[in-house]
């Protein structure tokens, strides 16, 4: 295999850390996935040196693309919902490259996700307006017109019916919650037909952890635009930072 067609992807999760070689020419792992907790709560020195010990299992000098749960603009950080606020302004990839000695992208993480998906999974080949979500933390969003990625759009944070949609309809509102699958598909069916009105949608993408077991509530799920889930799930995010080292926005 051409080793130029090989890239580390790494995605920094609000609860884990996990990084993988991937085959950039099939989007597919090439060895194991490693992951670590995220220290998100602790300084920007720990979560670093975390990123670093994850990704020493992979032997080589690969790029690497950082999925990164923050709007991430050339680079640096600059929100931070579910980290320790002490991220915002950081220049991530420039810290990240420093610590790890070799090249390094950072993208905000639903980004990555829905540049894997669109590249190598559910969203190949399709055209007009589609939009992924993430569903674990937070709720992350990527939005592609004709393949090209909108960045940064951060429809987690939308006020739906007087209430953030990641707090009603994230994995991690789902858990803290205590929320039955009924439920919590309530809360996320609002959430899309608000979506859906603001956007509408050739095709919603869901990912994240919560999407590991579709059968408990995609027949729940209310959507006028055509749903599905990711082929990648939970993976996509690191498959994507990989590619975002060749990529550009436009797929
Ligand atoms: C963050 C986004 C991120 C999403 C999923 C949200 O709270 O603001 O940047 O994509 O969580 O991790």
């Amino acid at each position: 295999m051409n080793s130029s067609s090989l890239a580390v992807g790494v995605d920094v999760g609000g609860s884990s850390i996990k990084c993988a070689l991937i085959d950039l020419d099939t989007g597919t792992f090439v060895g194991k996935r490693f992951s670590t907790p995220t220290p998100a709560q602790d300084s920007t020195d720990s979560l670093l040196a975390a990123l670093a010990s994850v990704v020493s299992n992979i032997p080589g000098d690969h790029a690497v693309g950082l999925a990164f749960p923050s709007v991430i603009r050339n680079g640096v950080v600059r929100t931070a919902a579910n980290l320790n606020k002490a991220w915002i302004g950081q220049p991530l990839a420039q810290l990240a490259s420093q610590r790890l000695q070799r090249s390094v992208v950072a993208i905000n993480d639903a980004d990555a996700a829905g540049l894997a998906e669109l590249r190598y999974g559910a969203a190949r080949g399709v055209p007009g307006t589609v939009l992924l979500l993430t569903l674990g933390t937070g709720i992350g969003s990527a939005l592609f017109v004709d393949g090209r990625l909108v960045p940064n759009t951060e429809f987690g944070h939308l006020q739906v019916a007087g209430r953030e949609a990641e707090k009603r309809a994230s994995g991690r509102a789902k858990v803290e919650g205590g929320l039955s699958w009924d439920g919590w598909a309530a809360e996320l069916n609002l959430v899309l037909s608000e979506l859906h009105a603001l956007l509408w949608p050739d095709l919603i993408v869901l990912c994240g952890g919560i999407t590991e077991e579709p059968e408990k509530f995609m027949d729940k799920l209310q959507c006028e635009a055509p749903l599905c889930i990711g082929s990648m799930r939970s993976e996509a995010g690191i498959v994507g930072a990989a590619f975002a080292t060749v990529s550009s926005p436009r797929m």
